[in-house]
């Protein structure tokens, strides 16, 4: 007999933790994509502190992240 098997896709967040993002906000907006129950990563400096923040979603980067941009671009992945 087999189960049917369900393969759930989380996107990764990855909120960049280097100096210029933490010091932009992004720790911060770390937390409250936590705080809206979402699994968040640090991540290292990718080289786009002129964008700080920067949040990438399986890899997409957001520049100067928001969390209504990250919640967007996780609307946009569940359509
Ligand atoms: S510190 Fe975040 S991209 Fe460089």
């Amino acid at each position: 007999m087999s189960t049917a098997s369900t393969t759930v896709n989380t996107p990764t967040i990855e909120v960049c933790h280097g100096p210029q993002c933490s010091d932009s906000g992004g720790r911060i907006l770390a937390g409250e994509l936590e705080a809206l129950g979402l699994k968040v990563c640090a991540g290292d400096c990718r080289s786009q502190c002129a964008h700080a923040p920067l949040v990438l979603v399986d890899n997409y980067m957001i520049s100067k992240a928001t969390t209504d941009k990250v919640v967007e671009r996780l609307k946009t992945l569940q359509a």
